[in-house]
């Protein structure tokens, strides 16, 4: 079974990927752990639950329950997992799972670094984007009215768990949001896994076991190692934005209801590709290449009422701005990233605009 390590400051620990880990959940448990705090949401838990209850049998446990939604990822939902926490009897020997999507593994996790000044977390995303993204790292938070993920901590998981089998259950429009994130894992900085998707796509949206087991492990390895290097976003991890920048923004003109993470993030690498190779740091050939293949996995919904102009408004205030120069992730070639600031609102606007065409 692959155990790709994570090594930071906050923490040494390993994501393990296999069919069927999750009924072995409790191999992942550290020595001495008290009381299991599985924290999950409703739709997940009614799925998935019979691998877990029954690695967890025979110890004490207790399922917490979160709403879900991007709307629900707040303070509140925290103090009420807190208060429950409290009540069922935690203390700082306890383990806090997370099963569940994204906004469970950040909100979970959140919940384990400030209960009591900290306990510990194992990450169980069920979401392919969680499975590569999300849940490795050790970022958690919750958003405030103003903004998203303004709030939080880094908090290393004990370890993630990565059942692909659960996948399964995935709609259409999540699993490819979450390709989205494995591709751009593939353009910045692992060309093979950027061939596979590219070659093999009928495969990949088919849900091939085979081929979707690679593309875990290719992006997993591509996230941990680019933390292992910059746990806290000081320089490398920055190559990790590789089309979020212009992605951020189309979410929140969007009022982030109408796309998904992974469909606005997808505009955004078309973007990020088209300024690439309008500053001259991409070849045509390569630019035609990427944006074939991201339009293989996107399904961008319509974006009646957004212009260039608004989205390059938006960029100033994005959170990852620093000094007011929007630092730009540029893809040089296939498997490269490059950060670049300084770029002109014009030819900014003109990638935009291509990016919509
Ligand atoms: N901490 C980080 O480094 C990091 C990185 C990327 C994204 N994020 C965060 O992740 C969140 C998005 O995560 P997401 O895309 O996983 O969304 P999500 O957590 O909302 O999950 C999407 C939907 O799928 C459901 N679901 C989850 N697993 C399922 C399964 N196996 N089968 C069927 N349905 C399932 C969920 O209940 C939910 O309705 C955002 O809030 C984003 O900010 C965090
Ligand atoms: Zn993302």
């Amino acid at each position: 079974m692959p155990a790709i390590p994570v090594r930071t400051h906050g923490g040494n620990y390993a994501v393990h990927v296999e069919r069927g880990s999750l009924a072995r959940l409790a191999e992942f448990v550290p020595e001495g752990s008290g009381k299991l705090f599985i924290v999950t949401t409703g739709d997940v838990w009614k799925l998935h639950q019979g691998p877990v209850l029954q690695a967890v049998e025979g110890r004490e446990h207790a399922v917490l329950f979160f709403p879900g939604g991007e709307d629900r990822k707040r303070l509140a939902e925290v103090e009420a997992l807190a208060g429950q926490l409290l009540e069922q009897g935690a203390d700082r020997s306890s383990l806090v799972i997370a099963f569940g999507g994204g906004i469970v593994t950040d909100v979970a996790g959140f919940v384990a670094a400030t209960f009591m000044r900290g306990i510990p977390v194992l990450q169980t995303p069920t979401t392919l984007l969680a499975q590569v993204d999300a849940a490795i790292g050790g970022k958690t938070g919750v958003n405030l009215a103003s903004g998203k993920n303004l709030v939080g901590a880094f908090h290393q998981p004990v370890a993630v768990v990565v059942d692909p089998d659960v996948l399964s259950t995935l709609s259409e429009r999540e699993y490819r949001a979450g390709l989205v994130e494995v591709l751009k894992a593939g353009i910045i900085r692992d060309p093979y896994l950027y061939h596979v998707m590219a070659d093999g796509y009928e495969s990949v949206l088919q849900r091939e076991p085979r081929i979707v087991d690679e593309l875990i492990e290719c992006a997993v390895k591509v996230k941990a190692g680019v933390v292992s290097l910059d746990e806290r976003e000081s320089g490398l991890r920055r190559i990790l934005n590789f089309g979020h920048t212009v992605g951020h923004a189309l979410e929140a003109e969007t009022g982030y209801q109408r796309l998904l993470h992974g469909e606005a993030v997808a505009f955004g690498m078309k973007a990020a590709v088209h300024l690439s190779h309008l500053t001259g740091h991409l070849s045509g050939e390569d630019s035609v290449d990427m944006l074939q293949t991201i339009g293989r996995y996107s399904v961008i919904p319509p974006l009646d009422g957004v212009t260039p102009e608004k989205l390059a408004a938006r960029l100033k205030s994005d959170k990852k701005t620093v000094l007011g120069s929007v630092h730009w992730v540029l893809a040089p070639a296939i498997g490269q990233a490059k950060v670049v600031s300084g770029i002109e609102e014009k030819i900014v606007l003109r990638a935009i605009a291509r990016a919509m065409e």
